[in-house]
């Protein structure tokens, strides 16, 4: 086995692909922005908190230090185009992106910025930290409330899955593969 070494260019493709969703933050149902993020990840099971990396030029990023609260909104493959423009124009040039999109916003449970009505599972949050690293910050935060579209179960990818980000604008869909392994 040859290894070829392929630069810094793009290393972190090597850790995609990756589940994309979309962060929403913001005071309100009308002053708020959202992105899609794919570099995000559970950190603690128990108490309950994710962390996602946010480039501070997001606006997405300056609504979260503003108004200290986020929500995470996982959108099925269906939605990848949706995903990808959510992902590629700005709140600072758009206002009101969900609905620009064709999606629909709508009031979250606990925080102030709206939640995706087409979602098929949430996580509200309210900010604990943000971590700097390099060109992106940690946003870490805690759970507040999850929940999820009734009879969607949580891995059961081939009724709904979720799109998950190549690079660039391609995505995948998961698929399941039973190891063997002798447990
Ligand atoms: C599939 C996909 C995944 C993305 N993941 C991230 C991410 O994890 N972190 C990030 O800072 N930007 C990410 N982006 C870029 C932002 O979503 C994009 O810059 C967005 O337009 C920012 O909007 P805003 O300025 O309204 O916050 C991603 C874009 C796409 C299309």
């Amino acid at each position: 086995m040859k290894w070829v070494s392929i630069g810094f260019n793009r290393w972190y493709r090597i850790l995609h692909p990756r589940p994309v969703v979309i962060v929403v933050s913001g005071r309100g149902m009308d002053d708020y922005s959202c992105m899609a993020a794919s570099w995000i990840t559970p950190v603690s099971r128990n108490p309950p908190i994710l962390a996602v990396a946010v480039a501070r030029s997001r606006y997405t990023y300056e609504k979260i230090v503003e108004s200290s609260e986020f929500n995470v909104c996982i959108l099925g493959v269906e939605y990848v185009d949706k995903i990808d423009y959510l992902g590629s124009v700005s709140g600072r040039d758009v206002a009101d992106k969900i609905t620009a999109s064709g999606l629909t916003k709508v009031r979250a449970r606990r925080t102030r910025p709206p939640i995706i009505a087409e979602s098929i599972a949430v996580a509200e949050c309210r900010l604990r930290e943000i971590v700097s690293a390099g060109d992106h910050d940690l946003v870490i935060g805690e759970v507040l409330e999850v929940y999820v579209k009734e009879g969607y179960r949580p891995g059961s990818i081939s009724e709904y899955p979720i799109p998950l980000h190549v690079g660039g604008d391609l995505y995948a869909k998961p698929c399941s593969i039973q190891s063997n392994s002798l447990k």
